[in-house]
């Protein structure tokens, strides 16, 4: 059974296996739509981005909304306030990222509408940047309105290449 709700405390370690095994993906699929992290997650690492996850979140600042699949987290979306500028707090920048072997269920479609719908009221665009070469995440952000309104290319460095990002914006 598939849930999706607000992001708790006790599921740090769900999160740090759902980035482990980003990072442990990346390694035999060059083509991933996440930027590579510095190096191998850490649980203190994870426990320092967690809590600031929770400040952001308890000054509302950031909506962090996770899927639990079997009791587990298996995937999350997070929109977070350009800060610091009061003239730019309107926006919303969006983040999301399912664990591979619970793709194309309908999981990323059901942590999207709820996140979606957790940012009327509290951001009018939600904005992000997406490979310019990830079809499924493109073709999903297109499902519920977002628009390219630009390429910033080689804006990721991997290897001896660069891939392109897609600017998408939501006006909500
Ligand atoms: C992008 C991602 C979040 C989609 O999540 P998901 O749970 O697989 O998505 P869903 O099953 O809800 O599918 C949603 C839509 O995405 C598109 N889609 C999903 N997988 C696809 C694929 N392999 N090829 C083409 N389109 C695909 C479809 O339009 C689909 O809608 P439809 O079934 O109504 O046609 C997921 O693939 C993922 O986490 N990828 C790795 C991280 C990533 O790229 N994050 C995005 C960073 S910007």
């Amino acid at each position: 059974m598939l849930i999706v709700r607000e992001v708790q405390p006790t599921d740090l370690e769900d999160l740090f296996e759902c980035y482990n095994s980003y990072y442990e993906e990346l390694k035999e699929n060059a083509a991933l739509g996440l930027p590579a992290s510095a190096g191998k997650p850490t649980m203190s690492g994870e426990l320092e981005w967690f809590s600031s996850l929770s400040k952001k979140i308890a000054e509302g600042n950031t909506i962090a909304i996770v899927a639990e699949v079997g009791s587990h987290v298996v995937g999350m979306c997070e929109v977070s306030r350009a800060l610091p500028s009061p003239e730019v707090a309107h926006r919303g920048n969006l983040g999301l990222a399912i664990r591979k072997e619970h793709r194309e269920k309908g999981v990323g479609t059901a942590l999207l509408k709820f996140t979606l719908d957790k940012c009327k009221g509290k951001f009018e665009i939600v904005e992000l940047s997406v490979f310019s070469s990830n079809d499924a995440a493109k073709r999903l952000y297109s499902k519920f309105g977002f628009k390219a309104i630009g390429v910033r290319p080689r804006s990721i460095k991997r290897g001896d290449g660069y891939i392109d990002e897609d600017i998408m914006i939501l006006t909500l």
